[in-house]
């Protein structure tokens, strides 16, 4: 982290789990765990049907809640996606784009990512986007590579004024769900390395104020020492996120 240049995120990811009495349930008692942590934005990205709920829960509190996924187009024949709008009309602020689930399952490419991260932008959302190599990039060597292009690719047309609403979460493929985390030292040296490239988009002025999260496998026991990292300016919670004492020891870290 480094507070001076730019703000810490702390956000869950709880994927295909918690209906909307789940979701009020897990707010409820997570509140009051995370009350007064003030140094970082706490937020919980929610399955569509179970944003409304989730919303209600944390009014008044410092959480958030944001959105999975959106759909590039707005509006259409595009049958069981969600559009930006849509969204925003709830009030959802922040949305998760580009998670490699998405990528792996869904078939999401850095051309749609993309065309999902100008929307959301254009309605006024910020975007947690997400990128990372698979196990065998890794294992190849090519990880600098893989992590610049999806860069690139997934801010294509984007412009530095929209850029301040976008997070940028590493999350490595083989360290998601698996229990496999990247060691701080990893963590830290993918994420200089996406500065480095939004230095040579944008201008390390600019680079210097993006908030890079980790993702994969974070939990209560390793956070603090990711986070210690100058460049792991927060995390992207998945398994973790779904337990209220490890998600608060999480932001307790980030302190
Ligand atoms: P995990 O998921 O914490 O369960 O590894 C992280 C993510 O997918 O964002």
């Amino acid at each position: 982290m480094n507070p001076a240049k730019r703000r810490t995120v702390i956000a869950g990811n709880w994927k295909m789990n918690f209906t909307p009495a789940q979701a009020r349930e897990f707010i409820a008692n997570v509140t009051p765990l995370v009350a007064g942590k003030d140094n970082c934005d706490i937020i919980f990205c929610a399955p569509y049907v179970t944003i409304a709920a989730a919303m209600e829960a944390a009014e008044g509190t410092n959480i958030k809640i944001g959105a999975e996924n959106v759909h590039f187009a707005p509006k259409g024949a595009y049958t069981g996606e969600v559009s930006a709008e849509m969204l925003r009309a709830i009030g959802v602020e922040y949305v998760i784009v580009g998670h490699s689930e998405r990528r792996q399952y869904f078939a999401e490419t850095d051309e749609t990512v993309n065309l999902r991260t100008k929307a959301a932008l254009a309605a006024g959302m910020k975007v947690i986007l997400c990128l990372g190599e698979v196990k065998e990039q890794r294992l190849a060597g090519i990880t600098d590579e893989v992590v610049g292009m999806q860069t690139k690719l997934d801010l294509a047309g984007i412009s530095a004024e929209e850029l301040k609403n976008v997070i940028i979460a590493y999350e490595p493929v083989w360290a998601i769900g698996t229990g496999l985390t990247a060691t701080p030292e990893q963590a830290e040296e993918t994420c200089a390395v996406i500065r480095n490239v939004l230095a040579d988009l944008y201008g390390a002025e600019v680079a210097e104020t993006v908030t890079i999260q980790y993702g994969g496998s974070m939990n209560d026991a390793n956070a603090a020492e990711l986070l210690a990292k100058p460049n792991v300016d927060g995390g992207l919670i998945g398994g973790a996120s779904l337990v209220p004492e490890k998600f608060a020891a999480i932001v307790n870290a980030a302190q």
